[in-house]
């Protein structure tokens, strides 16, 4: 399996760049914050849990987290190139994967951009109920107010996107994004994109990267 993981804040853009790639490209999006709010949305154990973390922008536990991303990559074919958005979190979560042959990380791209655009990107956000494609009020608007692009869906703001959620959820990437980009800097597989530029710019770079 081919293994690249997205590192960035939230709302830098991993979620909207990993779509656009699995669209256009045959790559596999896999998203722990999707697999989640699905579990929520269902209504499992895994969602009882989840919820209570989530909904105040804590990380989930390790222990949960290797446990379903491990179960969830051991189902994909072997061939396939995975883009993983939202995993690793934290070292630990960085070393699950490390420990498995069959789970080595090929590249780590890191999305980098300054936190007041990323409150402004995060409470901006409208996500799609049913398919969770993400638009943005005023950068990347659906065409019709509400209503999802690509399925119909009814176009909704997170529950985790609120202002207070969404420092709280930078201040917790902050304490442990250091530890993870030396992690990768030292087995030399960080490389880093300047996110603030329009989504079809950085779409672009990514493509390079990615051949
Ligand atoms: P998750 O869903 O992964 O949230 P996140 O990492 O906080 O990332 P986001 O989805 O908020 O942002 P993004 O970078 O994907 O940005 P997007 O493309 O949407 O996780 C949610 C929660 O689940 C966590 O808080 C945690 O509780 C839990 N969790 C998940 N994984 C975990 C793990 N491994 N360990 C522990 N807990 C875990 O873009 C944002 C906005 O900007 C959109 O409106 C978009 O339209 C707009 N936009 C995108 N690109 C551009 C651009 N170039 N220019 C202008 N606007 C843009």
């Amino acid at each position: 399996m081919r293994l690249t993981v997205f590192l960035g804040a939230p709302g830098s853009g991993k979620g909207t760049q990993a779509k656009m790639l699995s669209q256009r490209e045959r790559f596999v999006h896999l998203s722990t914050g999707d697999i989640l709010r699905n579990a929520i949305k269902e209504g499992t154990l895994l969602g009882k849990e989840a919820k209570t973390f989530m909904d105040k922008g804590e990380l989930v536990p390790d222990s949960t987290m290797i446990g379903l991303i491990k179960d969830t990559l051991s189902q994909l074919k072997p061939n396939q190139h995975v883009l993983l958005d939202g995993f690793p979190r934290t070292v630990a979560q960085a070393e699950a994967l490390n420990s498995n042959p069959t789970t080595q990380v090929e590249q780590a791209i890191l999305f980098e951009i300054a936190d007041p655009l990323l409150i402004e990107r995060l409470t901006g956000r409208r996500v799609c109920k049913q398919c969770g494609q993400p638009f943005h009020m005023k950068h990347i608007p659906s065409r019709k107010e509400g209503v999802c692009d690509l399925c119909g869906g009814q176009v909704v703001q997170r529950s985790d996107d609120h202002e207070d959620v969404v420092r709280r959820r930078l201040e917790i990437f902050h304490s442990q994004n250091k530890g993870l980009v030396d992690y990768y800097s030292e087995k030399q597989k960080l490389k880093r994109i300047n996110v603030d530029q329009p989504a079809d710019s950085v779409q672009k770079i990514l493509m390079e990267l990615l051949k």
